[in-house]
């Protein structure tokens, strides 16, 4: 969390700071501020809130300087104020810090006891301190300085200093923290804590390794990169391919909903990188273990992309025959997994590839021997660079923090690496594989009927819309592969419109959750006309007879089923029946096909409408209760500490 830069040019920088800034609000937006220097002093301007403010108090004191740092806040130590907000600065240095420094409390002592005065309550100060005392201690030479402050920092930094006296330098250092460092063709040196940050600045990029510190001048030949023990490295920068033009959000109100109606383009341009066209099969990347030699799989992930994980759970287990489990991140490092490494894969599903307890997860996973499979969106990220191989999402920049197209598009990859591994381990025979490839083929134009049907003044799902925005507690229920969906439903509306929401297993109802029933609780059903409807219907009976109000998406013969067996529904949503499209109509009827037979390719259709279904509801739920749908309180898009 928190997003940092660090840039010096040959004219003004404030204005590519704050613009910098507005890239990386999505890490967070509780403060904001910058500091430049000029004729060898320092200024600084900070604000509470968002970018937005901070861009109000520059207009009012603008800052001059070719040189300067800026930072925007997720707060961790200290609460969201100018206080506390970054850089933290005294008249001879100024530092921006995303991260979190566990040891502050005992080196904050220690600087107290020296006479150092402490103007905040972060953990970062903290770190200006340790800097001013050195830099009193050993003159100018800052190697020295690096070597004796950064390994006295324990936890997780990036780290951008500026100095009063430098107008030609700035020290950036990275543990755990991502930190990126960049140079244009103009004489103009970057750091950022993403690609994105540089975009538009840098021409060239290369990513600080954890332990890494460089020395930044204006040109790529005289930058210094340094290694944890302070060895000189050979500093490779490579093109900046992305674009700044990606991070715009046209004529959208929202970047969510950008995201959202992106999804059937983007689900074709997962497909086109994807799908091998000569063959019509999934083209993916040597494996550390072939397929046919797993026996298990074992997937971690945090938030939206652990729900990706439980659905490939589903769909691995039932076509390709092999054991998956699934672990919240920041559970598995704590416990002590039992892990095979001759018969298993560990698989880390992140958009951001950032996610501290991910990243923490996947080394857990390599110390025990096992090779990694990273399934992430930013190709350039921590877990992508530590991952044996990875199976890139293609979802281009996602900005909302409420993840959406980088969900679907993790469903994706997943199915197309599920189908592979049936194929491969002899469980899927060509023509089952054929089908299932033309089944992929056709989801990004049902996406477009989906969110057209949606989009277009469906009166059943504005009712819903406006039944949810009264609600003060929603439950969501799904069975089988739509039971991740229920999940994924009810965080999205629980992120972005704050209503209290939960996912349960329908079949679980029973067991516990039934007793929350009331007419004031909506219960959101989502229920394709698969193997699991008539299952699901009974329980939606069970709860609509305790006067819950149930919302149905189901497709026309689902709704059709439902209604004739007198369920008494507040509102129900037609959803593109899947069957249809492919004429497979006969494949589920309910009730009659067993719940223990193996999945089929219409359980690898369905989450993806679903998903766009329960975004949708969530998304307009949020403008009716008027909320921040881009930046909801207490978040961040890129969650890189504990
Ligand atoms: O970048 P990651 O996929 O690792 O992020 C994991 C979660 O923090 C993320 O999915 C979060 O749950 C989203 N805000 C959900 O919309």
């Amino acid at each position: 969390m928190c997003g940092i830069i660090g840039m010096m040019g040959n004219g003004s920088v404030a204005g590519s700071l704050l613009d910098a800034l507005r890239r990386l609000e999505y890490r967070g937006y509780d403060s904001a501020g910058m500091a430049t220097v000029s004729e060898g002093s320092i200024s600084r301007r900070r604000s509470e809130g968002k970018i937005v403010n901070l861009a109000n108090v520059l207009s009012q004191e603008p800052l001059a300087g070719n040189i300067g740092i800026g930072h925007t806040r997720w707060a961790t130590h200290g609460v969201p104020s100018e206080k506390n907000a970054h850089p933290h600065s005294n008249d001879r240095l100024a530092i921006v810090h995303n991260g979190i420094i566990e040891n502050f409390a005992v080196l904050k002592r220690e600087l107290q006891d020296q006479g150092f005065c402490f103007e905040s309550d972060t953990d970062s100060e903290v770190i200006l301190h340790l800097l001013t005392a050195s830099l009193t201690r050993h003159g100018e030479d800052i190697p020295r300085v690096c070597a004796d402050v950064l390994p006295r920092l324990r936890g997780m930094f990036a780290l951008v200093v500026m100095f009063a006296d430098r107008e030609d330098l700035l020290l950036g250092a990275r543990h755990g923290s991502p930190l990126a460092l960049g140079f244009d063709s103009d004489g103009g040196g970057y750091f950022g804590s993403d690609a994105l940050s540089l975009s538009g600045l840098a021409d060239r990029i290369a990513y600080l390794q954890d332990g890494d510190w460089a020395l930044l001048s204006r040109d790529e030949s005289s930058s210094r990169l340094y290694g944890g023990d302070n060895d000189l490295k050979e500093l490779r920068t490579e093109p900046l391919t992305i674009s700044s033009g990606a991070f715009g959000k046209g004529n959208y109100r929202h970047f969510m909903e950008k995201e959202i109606l992106e999804q059937p383009s983007v689900w074709g341009d997962v497909l086109a990188a994807r799908l091998d066209p000569q063959v019509r099969r999934p083209r993916l990347p040597r494996l550390p273990l072939a397929f046919r030699d797993i026996r298990t799989l074992h997937i971690t992930a945090c938030g939206t992309a652990y729900y990706a994980g439980l659905v490939a759970k589903y769909w691995l287990e039932a076509l390709a025959k092999i054991s998956v489990d699934v672990d919240f991140a920041s559970e598995l490092r704590y416990r002590s997994p039992v892990l095979r490494r001759d018969d298993s894969l560990a698989m880390c599903i992140s958009q951001s590839g950032e996610t501290m307890d991910s990243l923490e997860a996947l080394r857990l996973y390599k110390r025990s021997g096992l090779g990694t499979v990273a399934v992430v969106n930013v190709e350039h990220s921590s877990i992508a660079r530590e991952s044996d191989v990875v199976l890139a999402t293609h979802a281009g920049v996602e900005i909302g923090v409420a993840s959406t197209k980088a969900f679907t598009t993790q469903l994706l990859t997943l199915a197309c690496f599920a189908i592979t591994a049936a194929s491969e381990r002899g469980y899927m025979s060509d023509s089952d594989a054929d089908t299932a490839v033309s089944a992929l083929s056709c989801l990004p134009g049902l996406a477009s009927q989906c969110l057209t049907n949606l989009l277009g003044g469906d009166e059943n799902f504005l009712h819903a819309t406006q039944v949810l925005s009264h609600a003060k507690d929603v439950l969501y229920l799904g069975r089988g592969v739509s039971y991740p969906i229920a999940l994924e439903g009810a965080l999205k509306i629980k992120e972005i419109s704050y209503i209290h929401a939960e996912g349960y297993a329908a079949g679980e109802m029973k067991h516990g959750p039934i007793a929350l029933v009331d007419d004031t609780v909506p219960i959101v059903a989502l229920a394709p006309y698969d193997r699991w409807f008539s299952k699901t219907l009974s329980n939606l009976h069970e709860v609509s007879s305790r006067g819950g109000d149930v919302i149905l998406f189901s497709s026309k013969r689902g709704i059709a089923h439902a209604k004739e067996s007198g369920i008494d529904l507040r509102a129900s949503i037609e959803l593109v029946d899947c069957a249809s499209v492919l004429c497979l109509e006969d494949t589920y009827l309910a009730g009659e096909i067993g719940v223990d037979k193996d999945l089929g390719i219409l359980d690898v259709m369905h989450p993806f409408i679903y998903s766009l279904a329960v975004q949708v509801l969530a998304h307009d739920v949020a403008i009716l209760k008027g909320t921040d749908v881009d930046q909801p309180r207490n978040l961040a898009k890129s969650v890189t500490v504990e």
